[in-house]
């Protein structure tokens, strides 16, 4: 590995995220480990500089205080305790108020060099992702979401044609979905890519299924199904490439937040098709994660796309999915984007996306009435999902977007704009 590293030991502190990011943000890169992580396993990471023994609030497990092995201290490194009163070091702080503390000792007392970047970080996953898989392969199932493009580009470039990309178009992809995710990686990326044409099947089998659980199940049932079934035609596969993130394996809870080995999640692919994980950016939070997209030459709207649901429109198109209106939802959505995109709120508003339910209402169309459907926007903003307000959307904006679905989507005659912040209402509305 290239790049210095500050390990934070989690001694029950909330904020230890908050504080790798900080280290990050400095240029130096830093990972949480479990406050019991053994010395070998310690000696083990590469160019450590120092150790933060990071306390907190939820120092007290099971009645017992957490506290680090004694031996911790012998190894030499630098070592700060923050908010830990048992710690043996020298420097013992109740908290790590200002930037200019922690840089003092990111630099001045680890020596640590600010050497986290992209290119770097990049240059190292290749080379281990080389020295594990060998001359093997990799299948990747590539949706075309952020996580699932970088971890695809990251191993293009290192594995080449070893690596086996699997889209599956369900049908419930947003307008031009697919055909950018071939655009991009078979065109002009030149990946070994399996395309999947699988709309028939899932529409088939969610046909008259107005519940939402049993939508979700079954889109996520089916998917797995699918990608068995490639996976079962290949020969030589021995690894599956996967996006996971930090936060994904990083705990965030109520007892110290302890380091989950990687979620052993292979999508519920049966006993004989287990294969080992590649997970090139398992130590990146998300905006790294673009960042490092960016860096493989991704396009941008692949890098920045808002957050859009695993079962796709398929929660968009209200209780059980017909093809008209799934088009409408699919028609409103491409609308709703483009003209985001022309007042600039793309960049601007977290997630916005159009709904259509599954009744009618009474309307006019050239001097005849008719009975068609409505379609709902919504535009929202948040931080973590958990809880969200409306965007103000300009008065203008919204009369142009009711205009071009009106006037561009067929079997719609109505338009309404959801003013309902989380909670009570969810982002999603099924
Ligand atoms: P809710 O509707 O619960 O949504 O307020 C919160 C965020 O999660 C997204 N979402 C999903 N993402 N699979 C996903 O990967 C899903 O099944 C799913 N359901 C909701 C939603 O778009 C919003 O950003």
């Amino acid at each position: 590995m290239k790049q210095d590293l500050i390990v934070i030991l989690d001694l029950g502190s909330t904020n230890n995220t908050v504080l790798a990011r900080d280290i990050r943000g400095l240029g130096v890169y830093s990972e949480i480990h479990p406050h019991d992580i053994t010395l070998e396993e310690l000696k083990a990471l590469e160019n450590v500089k120092g150790i933060i023994l990071n306390g907190g609030e939820n120092r007290v497990v099971d009645g017992c205080e957490v506290e680090v092995r004694p031996e911790l201290y012998e190894l030499g490194y630098p070592i700060i305790s923050v908010d830990y009163p048992q710690s043996k070091c020298a420097t013992q702080l109740s908290e790590l108020p200002d930037p200019e503390t922690l840089k003092k000792f990111v630099f001045d007392e680890c020596g640590a060099e600010a050497n986290w970047n992209m290119k770097n970080f990049i240059a190292d996953q290749v080379e281990l992702v080389r020295r594990q898989v060998g001359d093997k392969k990799v299948l990747l199932a590539l949706s075309g979401g952020v996580d699932s493009s970088v971890v695809a580009a990251l191993l293009i470039r290192a594995i080449g044609q070893q690596l086996v990309c699997v889209h599956v178009n369900h049908g419930l992809m947003r307008k031009n979905e697919s055909e950018s995710v071939v655009k991009v990686f078979q065109n002009e990326l030149h990946a070994n890519l399996i395309y999947v044409d699988a709309v028939d099947r899932f529409l088939g089998k969610l046909e008259h299924v107005a519940d939402p659980e049993q939508k979700r199940k079954i889109i996520g049932g089916e998917f797995i199904r699918v990608f068995e079934e490639e996976a079962r035609k290949l020969e030589g596969i021995e690894f599956l490439g996967q996006g996971t993130i930090y936060p994904d394996i990083i705990e965030s809870g109520t007892k110290t937040a302890k380091m989950v080995k990687s979620h052993h999640n292979v999508g519920g692919l049966p006993e004989d098709l287990q294969f080992e994980l590649v997970e090139p950016l398992k130590q990146l939070f998300k905006d790294e994660v673009r960042a490092c997209g960016v860096e493989l030459g991704l396009p941008h709207e692949m890098v920045y796309r808002q957050p859009f649901p695993g079962p796709g429109l398929g929660v968009r198109c209200l209780g059980a999915i017909t093809r008209e209106r799934l088009e409408a939802v699919r028609e409103s959505d491409a609308i709703l984007r483009e003209e985001f995109a022309r007042a600039g709120l793309d960049k601007k508003v977290w997630q916005y996306f159009t709904v259509v339910p599954d009744f009618k209402s009474v309307g006019m169309k050239n001097h005849e009435r008719v009975f068609e459907y409505m379609v709902i926007v919504r535009a929202i903003n948040t931080v973590d999902a958990m809880t969200a307000t409306v965007e103000k959307v300009d008065w203008e904006v919204l009369e142009r977007i009711t205009e071009r679905i009106l006037a561009e989507v067929a079997n719609v005659n109505r338009v309404c704009y959801d003013m309902s912040p989380k909670p009570p209402a969810t982002i999603e509305f099924e």
